[in-house]
């Protein structure tokens, strides 16, 4: 009897210990940062977030043993805390520039994407050269909103792509910029009352950030995501959530 106390006691402080450490750095925990304002790549189904996103992530933990832990936040808090380790990765659409490439570490990337225009059904813009003097919504953060900066639009920013699309539909700006791919699933949603011009504005790749030099992360991600594609997993859920995706 003496015995089993002793061991259940000498058990129970061993978990105390592991989870004590836990709370500084838990090993067997992958923790990402998000802003799941980005369907079909990571949005909220209720309290959920789901997405292309989150099963990569997921299929990524999985391979290196680890549960994944999301945190929603703001697109830049995302960057600025992967960027600083606050958390170990940030998976979130998020384009791999050499200006972000200064200040964060990137992975190999995993899919292609570009900035898409988005109008009402019966605007006159039918293409990017339509959009001279026009005033442009999009997210703020994002690469869209450095395309408009850079080539000189009046511009409004949002928090969210849906807040950008709905500053349209009212009336409020000429069009919306943001990444193709959720171009169509926003537009998708406004019932028939917007259009995605069949024109892109970029050439842009998603990866995933960590704090810069933290290379055996990278590493360890870069496997996985090479064995997920040799798998056919990367094509399975791009097609679960109908992207368009070139397995080479
Ligand atoms: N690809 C764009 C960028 O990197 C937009 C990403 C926005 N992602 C999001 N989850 N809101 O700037």
């Amino acid at each position: 009897m003496k015995k089993i106390i002793a061991l259940t006691l000498a058990l129970m402080l061993m978990v105390c210990c592991l989870a004590g450490c836990g709370e500084k750095k838990n090993e067997n925990v992958l923790t990402m940062a998000t802003n799941a304002e980005f369907p079909p790549f990571e949005y909220l189904e209720g309290e959920t977030i789901v997405g292309a996103d989150v099963d990569i992530a997921n299929a990524i933990a999985e391979k290196l043993g680890k549960t994944l832990e999301i945190t929603n936040i703001d697109f830049d808090a995302a960057l600025t805390g992967a960027a600083t380790g606050k958390y170990d990765v940030a998976i979130a659409g998020v384009t791999a520039t050499d200006e972000r490439r200064q200040n964060m570490g990137f992975t190999n990337d995993y899919y292609t994407a570009s900035q898409a225009i988005i109008v009402t059904a019966d605007s006159a813009i039918k293409a990017a050269s339509d959009l001279e003097g026009k005033t442009i919504s999009c997210q703020e953060g994002t690469t869209g909103e450095q395309y408009l900066l850079d080539n000189s639009y009046t511009v409004q920013s949002f928090k969210t792509g849906a807040e950008a699309i709905t500053a349209l539909v009212s009336g409020k700006v000429d069009a919306v910029v943001i990444d193709d791919a959720v171009a169509r699933a926003l537009s998708a949603k406004q019932d028939g009352k917007t259009v995605v011009l069949d024109e892109a504005l970029t050439e842009e790749a998603y990866a995933i950030v960590t704090k810069l030099g933290n290379d055996a992360l990278i590493e360890e991600i870069n496997t996985a995501l090479a064995e997920l594609k040799e798998e056919g997993k990367l094509a399975e859920i791009f097609e679960k959530y109908e992207l368009p995706y070139d397995a080479e």
